[in-house]
């Protein structure tokens, strides 16, 4: 649907730029208020809100009495002059001069989402319009500048994206959270948990790379923080050690968020985030061992014994005096997944670093060394009971040209429930698929 008679379709966004001329706006109808000879149907596109500003006497009566009555969410075509209006929200008002109604929502079969409370369920059931909504627009728009923002740092700092297969033959993260699918012949695969594995050979090839996709997690865990698909970015880099993930993690950390903050800041005011816990957040991070992390919660009254992991309550104790993730490091290796590279001062502990949220939001990163000797790997994969066949590929990359390499992966919903300061991460995704949902 091209614009017509020289009138210029343009976006709500860029009314700046266009006040006093004639434009064209396609959208929907948010909201609608009247008064008798006068009527202001407020348009949304998308891109803004926009009240327009529909006089009887200066329109055909045909087009008044369409806008007059206007369900919510019809859509609809509106031309008219731009005109900046200070009390206008958004600054700017369009006189209607002529208008097209493109399909009526019926009174009938009204547009379930009002103005009114609705519960969560109710709110889920409909997420294919819940999406209109302005805090899951806000939402869904810093997801969209968080998302871009990570490939912006990687692909300026010379990683090279080489994305990772989804059907994959063995575990990554642990066999107790695989979703098993079948695959042709009897033969069984199973969903990603990481790509973590594939991104070990691309790095091999390449010295850094990223992948950057949907992971899945069989987990019966009903929390906030908890989906069991959602998206995950992994660096990984050939010739590095425990100090150079944390620190690639920690610049980008602070990369997105000052993105966030410079490009999102209508998003988090509309969403109602106090910017001034994600101004905060700067390098450095303070870190500390697994040790000292028990030790800690352990004087702050938790029960936690050394070689236990974190739960979400242990993660919220630990960082409720900080203002900035805290990075904790060398985990018994026992809590953690089979290819970490143990301290060789202290082998029962890992090279592996978690870095957790302040404000409750609990682990955004996990990564660390990987195991570079092939003996010991072989090792680590009998401990855990792990199929060696399926591991052959994998081995591979310790007999040719092995070197101590890593990385980490970060978790976008949990990401983006922090810089939204949502209470839960289900919001942060279209469409989110978590234990006792997966529809629409
Ligand atoms: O700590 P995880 O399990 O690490 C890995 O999968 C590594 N293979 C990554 C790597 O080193 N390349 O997961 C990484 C991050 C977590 O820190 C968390 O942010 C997020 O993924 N995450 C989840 N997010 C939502 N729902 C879940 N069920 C999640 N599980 C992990
Ligand atoms: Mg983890």
């Amino acid at each position: 649907m091209s614009p017509s008679n020289g009138v210029r379709r343009i976006t709500i966004s860029d009314a700046p730029h266009h006040a006093g001329e004639s434009v064209e706006i396609a959208g929907w109808l948010y909201n609608l208020r009247r008064s008798g000879k006068i009527c202001f149907p407020q348009v949304r596109d998308g891109t803004g809100i926009l009240q327009c500003v529909a006089v009887k006497s200066a329109l055909p009566e045909q087009t008044f009495d369409e806008l007059k009555d206007l369900t919510q969410e019809s859509s609809l075509i509106v031309r008219g002059k731009l005109r900046a209006e200070p009390r206008a929200p958004g600054g700017y008002e369009l006189d209607v001069e002529s208008a097209r109604i493109v399909q009526r929502v019926p009174e009938s079969d009204p547009y379930p989402i009002t103005p009114k409370d609705h519960g969560i369920d109710f709110l889920m059931d409909h997420r294919h319009l819940w999406l209109r909504s302005r805090r899951q627009h806000a939402t869904l728009l810093v997801r969209h500048e968080v998302m871009k923002a990570i490939r912006d740092y990687l692909d300026s700092h010379g990683f090279v994206l080489v994305d990772t297969p989804i059907f994959t033959p063995a575990a990554c993260e642990g066999t107790t959270t695989l979703f098993e699918v079948d695959y042709f012949e009897d033969e069984k695969v199973y969903l990603a948990q990481s790509g973590q594995l594939y991104g070990e050979a691309t790095a091999m090839a390449f010295g850094k790379t990223y992948n950057f996709g949907p992971v899945f997690r069989a987990e019966k865990s009903k929390t906030r923080r908890h989906l069991t698909e959602f998206w995950m970015v992994e660096p990984e880099m050939a010739y590095a050690n425990l100090e150079d993930v944390e620190h690639v993690a920690e610049e980008l950390i602070v990369f997105v968020i000052g993105r966030v903050l410079e490009h999102r800041r209508e998003e988090l005011k509309e969403l109602e985030r106090d910017l001034s816990k994600l101004e905060a957040v700067k390098s450095p991070f303070p870190r500390i061992s697994y040790d000292d992390a028990v030790k800690k919660l352990q004087s702050k009254g938790s029960e936690i014994p050394w070689g236990s992991d974190f739960g979400n309550a242990d993660e919220t104790l630990l960082t409720d005096d900080l203002d900035r993730p805290l990075i904790v490091e060398k985990f018994p290796s026992a809590v953690k997944a089979f290819y970490f590279q143990p301290d060789t001062e202290r082998p029962n502990v890992v090279l592996g670093a978690d870095f957790i949220a302040p404000e409750g939001y609990g682990e955004i990163v996990g990564g660390g060394q990987r195991i570079h000797d092939l003996d010991l790997l072989l090792k680590r994969l009998a401990e855990h009971n792990l199929p060696r066949e399926t591991f052959d590929w994998y081995l591979d990359l310790r007999k040719f040209g092995s070197v101590p390499h890593g990385g980490f992966g970060m978790g976008i919903e949990r990401f983006v429930a922090w810089m939204c300061g949502l209470e839960h991460i289900r919001e942060t995704i279209a469409f989110p698929r978590m234990l006792y949902r997966t529809k629409p």
